[in-house]
């Protein structure tokens, strides 16, 4: 597995960095950080991984949901200290070699967005509810496990029969690093 290491002078005037291994997508990476620096920053101004958005940056959107160990959180809420010894992945996580993951190809097939600022943290959060037992299969369920993820171009009813379809295919391809 490979180790990248990555370092900055102090994300905030006299902020005491902290050294944190985070495992992102299968792979390491050593970074200083500031502890008061949030996941999705950490992701997108550290590892590059701009995949996921930055909305509200508030908790009330939904763009930047990414998978704590299976499990779709958003990253705008969780400092990136927290996440040393889980396994984060993000929507560049999602594809494998064999190709898209279901979620990402009935996404495609559905024409299930339109601006696309959305769609990483709709799919990351298609590919946790399809996961969870505990979701009902029904349209109702859904709707209500997906009501985090705000649309502004008002993509939902695609949004939700892409993910039907991809329930229907199994999802199949499990998600890099995922543990559960
Ligand atoms: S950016 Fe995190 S919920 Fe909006
Ligand atoms: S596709 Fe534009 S915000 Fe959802």
């Amino acid at each position: 597995m490979n180790m990248k290491e990555y370092s900055r002078q102090g994300d905030e005037a006299g902020s005491a960095e902290t050294a944190v291994t985070l495992s992102v997508n299968g792979e390491m990476h050593q970074l200083r950080i500031s502890p008061n620096v949030v996941l999705l920053d950490a992701l997108r101004d550290r590892l590059g991984l701009t995949g996921t958005k930055k909305g509200c940056d508030h908790g009330q959107c939904g763009a930047c949901t990414v998978h704590l160990d299976g499990q779709a959180i958003n990253s705008c809420l969780k400092l990136a200290v927290m996440c040393e010894g889980h396994e984060v992945t993000t929507v560049e996580g999602l594809a494998n070699d064999a190709g898209l993951h279901p979620v990402q190809q009935a996404f495609l097939e559905h024409d299930a967005y339109q601006c696309g600022f959305c769609t990483p943290g709709q799919m990351m959060s298609a590919t946790a509810l399809l996961e969870d037992e505990r979701i009902g299969t029904d349209d109702a369920a859904v709707r209500e496990a997906m009501s985090g993820n705000i649309c502004r171009c008002g993509a939902y009813k695609n949004i939700l029969a892409a993910i039907q379809t991809a329930r229907g295919q199994g999802q199949a391809a499990p998600t890099a690093g995922k543990t559960s």
